[in-house]
Formats: C-alpha cells, sequence, structure tokens
C-alpha cells in the first residue's frame, strides 16, 4: 500500500493509473477507522481496480466547541488496517499541505445542506462539502463512498457533486451495526460502559416509530414526541431531532405516502450519536 501525504504525489499516484486504464475509487475518511469503514473500501474495490482512502480530521467541520482536538486519532493502526483491508493508497495529508495559510473559500449546500444535524452543527456541512470538494479535484476518481450512516451528508455531496460539475459518481454504502443495533461510529469510543448498554435503544426506538409511521393512523410530530420520550426515559439526556424526511429532498414528511428516511440525532451524556433508517411500506 502506498502512502502519500501531499498534492503533486497524490495528482501523479492518480495520474498513473488512470493512464493505464485503471478505473479509480476514493473513501475519504477522518481516520480512527472501524468496520463501517472498512466495508466503504469493500464497496470502493466492488466498483473500481485501486482503491484510495483519505484519512484527515478537517478542522472545517467542527464547531468552536465540538470535539477538533480530541478526535480519535491513531495513523498506525489505520495504515494497518487499510492494508489488510486490501486498500491500495492512501492520501494522508498535514493541514498545510492541504490548505493555503490564507484560504478562504467556503461551499454551501442550500436545501439538503440544511435543517437536521445543520441546525445544531451550522457550520459542518459546508465544512464536509469543501474538504469533499478539495480531496475530489485532488484525487478524480471515478467513484467516491460515503457511509449511508451520515445520510444527511451524503445527500449533501451527491447535490454539491451534481451542482459544481465535479465528474465522479457517488456511491452510498450501508450502515454497519453492532450486533445489538447500534450504527458503527468512531464516536461511539467517548461512550462509558452504562451509556453504551443505552445506546442501542436509539436504533430499538428507530425501528418502533418507524412502524408505527407505516401504519398510517398517527401524524410523525406525535410519533417524534413519544419516540422522544422514550429515548429520554431510556437514559439519553438530549434528542436533538428524530425527523421523518422525504428520502430524497429530506424535507419534513407526516404521513408516509412517499419512500421516506427517518433521520435521528441524540446525546447520551457528552457524546452524540446519529442513526437513520429508511420507513418506506
Ligand atoms: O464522514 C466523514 O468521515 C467526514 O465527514 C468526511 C466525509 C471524511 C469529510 O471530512
Amino acid at each position: 500500500m502506498i502512502i502519500v501525504k501531499t498534492k503533486p504525489e497524490i495528482r501523479d499516484a492518480v495520474a498513473k493509473w488512470r493512464s493505464a486504464g485503471k478505473r479509480i475509487s476514493a473513501v475519504p475518511t477522518m481516520g480512527a477507522l472501524h468496520q463501517g469503514h472498512l466495508s466503504l473500501i469493500d464497496t470502493a474495490k466492488q466498483h473500481s481496480d485501486r482503491v484510495v482512502a483519505t484519512i484527515f480530521v478537517n478542522p472545517l467541520q467542527f464547531g468552536p466547541n465540538e470535539d477538533f482536538k480530541t478526535y480519535p486519532r491513531d495513523m498506525d493502526h489505520d495504515l494497518a488496517l487499510l492494508e489488510a483491508q486490501g486498500c491500495d493508497l492512501v492520501f494522508a495529508p498535514e493541514h498545510t499541505d492541504l490548505f493555503a495559510p490564507d484560504f478562504s473559500t467556503k461551499i454551501s449546500v442550500a436545501g439538503v445542506g440544511e435543517d437536521h444535524c445543520a441546525v445544531t452543527r451550522p457550520q459542518f456541512f459546508d465544512g464536509v462539502a469543501t474538504i469533499v470538494a478539495k480531496l475530489l479535484i485532488n484525487l478524480a476518481p471515478d467513484l467516491a463512498v460515503f457511509g449511508e450512516k451520515d445520510y444527511q451528508q451524503l445527500m449533501v455531496i451527491r447535490r454539491m457533486t451534481r451542482d459544481l460539475d465535479i465528474d465522479v459518481k457517488i456511491v452510498g454504502s450501508p450502515i454497519i451495526r453492532e450486533t445489538d443495533g447500534l450504527a458503527m461510529s468512531s464516536r461511539n469510543q467517548y461512550l462509558s460502559s452504562s451509556e453504551r448498554a443505552i445506546a442501542p435503544k436509539l436504533f430499538e426506538t428507530l425501528n418502533l416509530a418507524a412502524e408505527i409511521f407505516l401504519q398510517g393512523e398517527s401524524d410523525w410530530p406525535v410519533i417524534s414526541e413519544w419516540a422522544s420520550t422514550r429515548l429520554t426515559d431510556a437514559g439519553f439526556s438530549k434528542v436533538d431531532y428524530l425527523n421523518m424526511t422525504d428520502a430524497a429532498t429530506l424535507t419534513h414528511i407526516v404521513k408516509p405516502d412517499q419512500p421516506a428516511r427517518l433521520l435521528a440525532a441524540a446525546w447520551i451524556g457528552r457524546t452524540r450519536l446519529i442513526d437513520n433508517i429508511p420507513a418506506s411500506a
């Protein structure tokens, strides 16, 4: 597995593969890799001849009081996992390799980039869209794979690449869950053992709420209220949102008459968990 840090190196490596006729996929990550990320590598391998993973903890997507400084970092472990999974190249730049000192551009995606996670993390999707655009411009892959765990992020990246004519296919890869249903996330390692025991209630509650929604007797706001109380009764400290949305536009819906996605974010102590499930008949 090749490891590079700079833009000229990554552009050169990818150009060589491209001139040899190889189909190239990208898997952007912030490291702290787990089985969910490794499944993205598997998806990428199915669709391409060469897989490039990126590891970069992107400061643009963290708010001033968020966990940028403490976000888990273990480069050696991540590289070993990627190599074992058959990744061909890792682009792991330092901040100065990617950004000019007076970098000042921001990409903002209206519509799908508003509401839901953007309500409490107003900088998040601008930060994601900006870094992903930079990575895709430098890698110029045929396709890029993102997890459905960050469903709103996936929609933002799809819209951003379409709107900016970045010629890349965006592939969504299914959520990987622990055996008790908790969606895998790098931030799960923040959970204490008592918090970890509560965490699967999020997925359980989403499933119950979606089941009630699909019966069609109650409107979503009523079900959402019930589900929110169920989570706080179980030990969640705060529910940021439980939104039933149109699966394509992420606008709010109240009745099960179109393909829907239930999106949620909730806190256990100091850890914010997100999850989502399809909710269609
Ligand atoms: O999903 C992530 O890990 C990050 O948001 C991403 C897409 C790598 C951008 O920093």
